[in-house]
């Protein structure tokens, strides 16, 4: 089921999310609603705040980003409780963007490899180090669990150019391409 995308301006998504344990209520059906509501905003990543859930979980599918010859090295997994043990590596630009920050994209800095603690659907710990755009992707749905968003990252001028669209996306002056949430509705 496509659940909406809660936008810039709700306090969902500037609370810390909190950990789950096994007897979250239905948890193998908000997986599936999350990874459908992923695919039909075209998306690589969407974190549980993004659906108005303050829990610390988010899916990522980097696989259908990647060029053909390429698609071995993408992922595609749900993350439970993850925690980042290390983040490595020289600090790299990528331009990002964000489902709930709809057409408002920005060079972000980030270190190139994390070192990520979590659980799988069946909640068995892992621990495991991504690198490259699965990095990125991880580390920007994380945020999302931390309360943060990729714009509070971007250079200050950058901020000042965006101010007057973030403004309209909170006061609901916005298009996006799929089923959105607002604060005010
Ligand atoms: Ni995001």
């Amino acid at each position: 089921m496509i659940l909406p995308i809660y936008l810039y301006g709700h306090p969902v998504l500037k609370k810390v999310a909190v950990p789950i344990t096994e007897e979250y209520p239905e948890i193998a059906i908000l997986m599936d609603n999350m990874y459908d509501t992923m695919y039909n905003a075209k998306g690589v990543g969407l974190a549980a705040p993004q659906i108005g859930l303050s829990i610390r979980l988010f899916v990522v599918d980097t696989i259908q980003a990647m060029k053909k010859e390429e698609e071995d090295k993408g992922i595609k997994r749900v993350f439970i409780n993850p925690v980042i043990l290390n983040e490595s590596g020289d600090e790299w630009v990528f331009e990002e963007g964000c489902l709930s920050i709809p057409a408002i994209s920005g060079d972000v800095e980030r270190k190139a490899k994390v070192m990520l603690r979590y659980l799988d659907t069946d909640f068995v710990e892992h621990t495991e180090e991504f690198d490259g755009f699965n990095a990125r992707v991880i580390q920007h749905e994380y945020d999302h669990l931390e309360g943060k968003l990729f714009i509070e990252k971007l250079k200050p001028l950058k901020k000042k150019l965006i101010q007057g669209k973030l403004n309209k996306i909170k006061a609901g002056d916005v298009n996006a391409e799929y089923k959105v949430k607002l604060y005010r509705l």
